[in-house]
């Protein structure tokens, strides 16, 4: 059932686990991690070119190629010239996730979930979001023969990522709290009735189909050295941390990239976070995961990139782990220069990202001096579900009525 699966091990006390479909560790809390037999394992089975290619490093059974009709991943690589000039970077790739079906990187994790709740027989996947994971779960259910959807949303989420979730017909909660209230209900919930929970940052597996993202950059671009991703709870990072580390081990590269970490300045836990350790002279790696592990959280996380939102977030220990073991680093930016980004981007590559993915964009801007080499921004979802973002920006156009108009506009 799990393929090649060895274990699952324990993020903050290394307890392992043998085969099982369970969540956070029963001794400490800590977040799970899928380790692999990879001794003689190749990244991709013969004569397959989806999303299913990686198969022999996912925790599912290896016999055959799941029947899915959904095109999940297969993103395309854009080689951003003009964007890299704008930045003053010399070789800049973006990584498109808008393109994803339900349009964005959510839907990796979400078709590896439901077919494994096709495969352990489970009608019903449940799941907290802040809308993107919830679309991604919907949009998989909906092409799923065997497995339904329940959702459950704060309700102040954009209209169109709640329109989007209602459309794939999944079950629908919006609550009247913030997405840590939501990510609380579900937990509660498939705890008290052992339904599958696909909680970013709980569910060990959702990191496992997030990181053949990285699978795809090193077969588009080769092993970048630096990778800009958005931070909210901290599970993409760690997926695309868990892929580069993977092909570490397959032998395929030599030494990882470095994860750049992007927060808004509105939900900057792991900025905070590092500067309270250094206030507290925290400099041991084993006190600084007890640190992260056991933190409480920010009072508040109110970001304007909604889907990065999180006080607390579900996979910290892994995500502060991604960055700091690659040699890479946190950067905080404004929501201002969040949304400001989206234009930017947008005009320079035609690629256009949504809040939560222009942040590591506006993360790059920050940091164009300290990076050279390879740079890859994972682009992780599309602003077409959220157009109200750029309306903000005080774009206008030019308004006309006569031909005459129209010359001295555009003459
Ligand atoms: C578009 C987009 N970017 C970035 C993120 C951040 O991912 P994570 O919460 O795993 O850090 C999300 C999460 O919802 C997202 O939807
Ligand atoms: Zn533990």
């Amino acid at each position: 059932m799990f393929g090649n699966l060895r274990c699952l091990t324990c993020s903050v006390c290394n307890k392992q686990y043998e085969n099982g479909l369970i969540y956070t560790c029963t001794v400490c809390g800590g977040n799970l991690n899928a380790e692999y037999n990879t001794k003689d394992l190749k990244l991709t089975r013969e004569n397959e070119s989806s999303y299913w290619r990686f198969l022999p490093l996912l925790p599912l059974p290896q016999d055959k190629i799941p029947e899915t009709t959904l095109p999940v991943g297969n993103t395309p690589m854009v080689n951003a010239k003009k964007l890299a000039k704008a930045y003053g970077v010399s070789e800049l790739y973006v990584k498109d996730e808008s393109r994803n079906p339900s349009g964005s990187l959510k839907d990796r994790a979400s078709f590896l979930i439901t077919q494994m709740a096709e495969a352990h027989k489970i009608p019903t996947v449940l799941t907290a979001s802040t809308g993107n994971a919830g679309c991604a779960l919907a949009c998989c259910a909906a092409a799923s023969e065997n497995v339904a959807a329940t959702i459950l949303v704060p309700k102040s989420a954009p209209a169109g990522k709640i329109a989007q979730l209602l459309a794939y017909g999944a079950k629908v909660l919006l609550v009247d709290g913030c997405y840590d209230d939501a990510f609380r209900l579900s937990s509660q919930m498939s705890e008290k009735h052992g339904l599958f929970n696909r909680n970013t940052g709980m569910n060990p597996f959702t990191s496992e189909g997030k990181k053949t993202v990285s699978f795809e950059i090193f077969e588009q671009m080769g092993c970048p050295e630096y990778v800009f991703v958005s931070v909210g709870d901290g599970n993409i990072i760690t997926g695309v941390w868990k892929g580069f580390k993977n092909l570490l081990e397959l032998g395929l590269i030599k030494q990882m990239p470095k994860l750049i970490g992007c927060q808004s300045s509105n939900s900057n836990f792991f900025i905070q976070v590092e500067k309270e350790m250094k206030e507290k002279n925290i400099t041991n790696l084993a006190d600084k995961i007890k640190y992260v592990h056991e933190h409480k959280g920010l009072a508040s996380a109110p970001t304007r990139a909604d889907s990065i939102s999180a006080s607390l977030p579900s996979d910290r220990v892994n995500a502060y782990l991604a960055v700091t073991t690659t040699n890479g680093y946190f950067v905080e930016v404004t929501d201002e220069e969040i949304l400001n980004e989206i234009p930017f981007v947008s005009k320079n590559s035609g690629v256009f990202p949504e809040p939560a993915a222009s942040c590591a964009f506006a993360g790059l801007r920050k940091v164009t001096k300290q990076v050279s080499g390879k740079i890859c921004v994972i682009s992780t979802g599309t602003c077409l579900k959220d157009v109200n973002a750029v309306q903000s920006c005080g774009l206008k156009g030019t308004e006309v009525k006569e031909l005459a108009d129209v010359e001295k506009a555009i003459l």
